[in-house]
């Protein structure tokens, strides 16, 4: 079976732990969007990892990992990643497969990401920084763009980084005044990474198309959210690639459908990182209190993350567009303890009511949320071991997001370890 698990908010939705479980099932694990912007946590018995770029079934020893060409890659994070699972005795020697034709970020991206959001003041997006969208721009423009089997070839990868350095040093000092670059030394550490990542170099496309005629089962693990989808996300407030399953195709050359199934992850609540609308905000003492009680800080970036109720028109517009067909709810445990917990079931724009996620940002942003009010628990529930085992009233709530999001909910989080993790 072919699974591709997606986030249905604007990211950090849990996804790293579910991909991690169902990894178990799997023969392969791929990666198809996004870059080290990507922060996935695995929690393994008393070992936490971070992930960045490598899909999260890195962990497990008998998994194959793929990263595909719709990925960007951070050389440093991945060799960085490499060596730290090394260290703990995970090694990926003929278990990892980078596509030749992801693109490569390099440390010019990400200067100019962060020269860019300097330069945007009060109207930045919020970037994570790591060369996202530079980099993705550069692979839009064509002429400037790297790609891993560009480190296949020494000789033209040095006459390439000339004239990209060229260019660069013009942009970046005519728009930033800023200091140059030198091409020699970037070229030097290209030869670092051509010998650290070209032994993990291969034609992805083909490879995942022989493992699936061969019968094996692939995972494909989306990066951030589908809100923050390039294309179908809430633009310009998006990171540069298409992070709902709409990008899996694209980002690994497999066609939708051949994949089985469809999960989406949320969260209970709603969490954003960044600039951007966020109907259900709470920018009070309820959103503290989920910030703490969740961890609500970015792996990546270790920003406080914006925390508000769960919104089930942006979800079912993420359920439609992903064509999802089940639903895994994690962090339940930290609705724990609230007196009440509201459930955003409808926005009203301009004095009309409605249940479709508005494409229109300006339309967005003048939405008012319509809530239901439920009755919220006080029971512990982070060492219960089945659904009927919750208390009634998070059974309900999870019921009622069922009804809402007309999917069924088969996997519920209430802890971050692997096993806590309740499945129907
Ligand atoms: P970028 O992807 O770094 O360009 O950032 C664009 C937007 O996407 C910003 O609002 C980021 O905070 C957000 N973003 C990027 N990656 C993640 C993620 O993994 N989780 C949550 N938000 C993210």
């Amino acid at each position: 079976m072919n699974c591709c698990v997606t986030g249905l908010q604007w990211g950090d939705e849990g996804k790293g732990k579910v991909v991690d479980i169902l990894a178990e099932t799997s023969d392969f694990v791929v990666r198809y969007n996004g870059g080290a912007n990507a922060g996935h946590t695995v929690v393994i018995g008393d070992s936490k990892f971070a992930l960045h770029l490598l899909p999260s079934g890195a962990v497990r020893q008998g998994v194959f990992c793929v990263i595909g060409n719709g990925v960007v890659i951070d050389p440093d994070c991945l060799i960085g990643e490499i060596d730290e699972l090394a260290k703990r005795n995970i090694s990926l020697d003929g278990r990892l497969f980078i596509s030749e034709n992801a693109h490569l970020v390099m440390d010019y991206h990400k200067l100019e990401d962060q020269l860019r959001e300097d330069a945007l003041g009060k109207n930045k997006i919020g970037t994570t920084i790591r060369g996202i969208g530079p980099c993705y721009a550069d692979k839009i423009l064509r002429s400037y763009a790297l790609t891993v089997s560009d480190l296949l070839d020494s000789d033209a990868l040095k006459a390439k980084l000339e004239q990209i350095v060229a260019v660069k040093n013009k942009t970046f000092t005519a728009l930033y005044n800023a200091a140059t670059l030198d091409a020699g030394k970037i070229f030097d550490k290209c030869t670092i990474y051509s010998k650290r990542l070209v032994p993990y170099a291969a034609d992805t496309t083909e490879l995942l198309h022989k493992a699936i005629a061969d019968g094996k089962s692939i995972l494909f693990e989306g990066a951030q959210g589908t809100l923050l989808d390039l294309d179908h996300g809430t633009f310009p407030f998006v990171t540069s690639s298409n992070s709902s399953s709409l990008g899996m195709p694209a980002g690994t050359g497999v066609p939708a459908k051949m994949v089985d199934k469809f999960i989406g992850v949320a969260k209970a609540y709603t969490t954003r990182v960044g600039a951007g609308p966020f109907p259900t905000e709470l920018d009070n003492d309820i959103g503290q209190y989920i910030r703490q009680k969740g961890n609500e800080y970015g792996t990546t970036t270790g920003r406080p993350r914006r925390c508000g109720w769960f919104d089930a028109v942006a979800a079912a517009y993420s359920i439609k567009i992903g064509s999802i067909d089940s639903v895994a709810l994690m962090h339940l445990d930290t609705l724990t303890g609230l007196k009440e917990i509201k459930v955003c079931t409808a926005y009203e724009i301009d004095g009309r009511r409605t249940r479709f996620f508005p494409s229109n940002r300006h339309k967005l942003s003048k939405a008012k949320c319509i809530y239901k009010t439920l009755e919220g628990w006080d029971e512990q529930i982070d060492d219960v071991s089945n659904f009927n085992s919750l208390p009634k009233l998070a059974k309900n709530y999870v019921l009622l997001l069922e009804e809402l999001l007309e999917k069924p909910v088969t996997m519920i989080g209430i802890g971050p370890k692997r096993t806590q993790t309740l499945t129907r």
